[in-house]
């Protein structure tokens, strides 16, 4: 039976919709979803975006500790993700080469692409303090999520003057 305190990724994808409705704002899109994601699924000890800056993945908005600024392109499992352009999901990230360790406690990671213009323009992270904690469903329910804040941000704030 479904357990009321965890919420299915159809709900989740029904608030992220009204948190997101009339709003463009990238920061302020991404900075809600972490947020949404980190207070809504258990066992979640990071949530956050990396976004593509030339030759690296520069930390965006999240909930949790303090983490890496700058993550090489196509390193770790953030960069491999983005490299590839497939979700990845680490069951156990001390078994994984190259995985960056921002926090030494975290044991499985989920990491999904965000595209535009069919770019990859950076990425979502998830950590968790349990050993294989995301499952196929998690990777579904999180890919249908990033679909919708693909067609709900302005990937190009910076066109706008203030003048
Ligand atoms: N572990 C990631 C780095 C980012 S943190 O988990 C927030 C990686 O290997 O890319």
């Amino acid at each position: 039976m479904r357990n009321p305190e965890i919420p299915c990724y159809e709900d989740l994808l029904r608030s992220l919709g009204a948190l997101f409705s009339g709003e463009h704002d990238l920061v302020a899109n991404t900075a809600n979803m972490a947020a949404l994601l980190f207070q809504s699924l258990p066992q979640v000890s990071w949530a956050g975006f990396y976004f593509r800056r030339g030759r690296d993945l520069v930390l965006g908005p999240f909930q949790g500790p303090p983490a890496c600024i700058r993550l090489p392109w196509g390193e770790g499992v953030c960069g491999r993700a983005a490299l590839s352009g497939s979700s990845l999901r680490v069951a156990d990230v001390h078994a994984f080469p190259g995985h960056i360790a921002c926090d030494p406690l975290a044991r499985s990671e989920i990491v999904v692409p965000l595209f535009h213009d069919r770019r990859v323009v950076g990425v979502l992270d998830l950590d968790s303090y349990v050993p294989d904690r995301f499952q196929p469903s998690d990777e579904k329910g999180l890919e249908a999520m990033v679909r919708l804040l693909e067609s709900a941000v302005d990937w190009n704030p910076l066109a706008e003057t203030n003048c």
